[in-house]
């Protein structure tokens, strides 16, 4: 199958085929989920929550995102890779944004690069586009500002702060993104943006309207994920297998049930004779 590209994605959008994209951070979770059919890898900087084990995604650094990038991209041949730009990373000049932007792409092999915000982000996205670079939007709940927003809550609430979103959203698109994330903003509010676009809108806690949902790998899997926000569906209970057969395996240690015969390599009689003398 021929790796997906943003025609395609738009091409989906059009077609009112929704688009299914999760995170991964590395290459076995990486190769299941391109196995599983999905058509977007978001290497998320949740990475610093759900792998690394941070309150919040602000430690992630480029360094981070390289490293696990490279792993995806290792493992992904169709799916559509977008890497995160950490918190920071984007934020000086337009000059250093697109340096970091391009890292993701030139080292770490992805496809895309994501960023969180509205409309101050006009200048250096409309820089990535010029330089070659896909520029996915994020915009709604922006976790790299949870101090600002005073918490991981619902935007878009009130008829101002709708509009807003309205405005951010049409004002990237003007800039360039090729795809934009929503999160975390009333069905009615996603459903109404996603329509006034041209371009896929991927949700996140957006209601069913929009042109494709994403989730947080070890969320949907329930692999050892803190948060249980409403949007999220658990569709598994890996950490529970996991945690079953590391038990089954330390009690059979303890045991001495395992390693089991045919688990055990064993030396030739006549060496094993002159051996034990
Ligand atoms: O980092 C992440 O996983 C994300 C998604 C929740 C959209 O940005
Ligand atoms: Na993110």
């Amino acid at each position: 199958l021929a790796p997906i590209t943003t025609s395609d994605l738009r091409a989906k959008k059009h077609a009112g085929e929704p688009i299914a994209m999760i995170t991964a951070y590395d290459f076995p979770s990486a190769k299941l989920v391109e196995e599983a059919g999905a058509e977007m890898i978001l290497v998320g900087d949740s990475l610093g929550m759900v792998v690394l084990g941070y309150d919040s995604t602000l430690p992630v650094t480029m360094d981070d995102m390289l490293h696990h990038t490279k792993a995806v991209t290792r493992a992904a041949k169709r799916a559509f890779v977008v890497a995160d730009l950490p918190f920071l990373s984007y934020h000086g000049t337009v000059e250093e944004g697109v340096k970091n932007a391009g890292r993701l792409l030139q080292e770490g092999l992805a496809k895309a690069v994501k960023m969180e915000g509205g409309t101050e982000l006009v200048p250096l996205v409309k820089r990535c586009v010029q330089a070659g670079i896909p520029v996915m939007g994020h915009i709604g709940l922006t976790p790299q500002a949870v101090h600002q927003l005073g918490g991981y809550k619902v935007q878009g609430r009130d008829l101002e702060a709708a509009r807003r979103l309205m405005d951010e959203a049409e004002a990237l698109q003007e800039a360039g993104i090729f795809s934009l994330v929503l999160e975390c903003v009333p069905e009615e509010v996603a459903a109404l943006i996603s329509a006034k676009l041209d371009i896929p809108v991927i949700g996140i806690g957006a209601g069913s309207s929009c042109d494709g949902q994403v989730l947080v790998f070890h969320d949907l899997v329930g692999y050892a994920s803190q948060l249980q926000p409403k949007f999220v569906k658990r569709y598994a209970d890996v950490g529970t297998s996991i945690r079953d057969a590391v038990r089954d395996y330390v009690s059979e240690v303890k045991e001495r049930r395992f390693p089991a015969p045919e688990h055990v390599f064993h030396a030739k009689e006549e060496m094993v004779s002159k051996l034990y003398g």
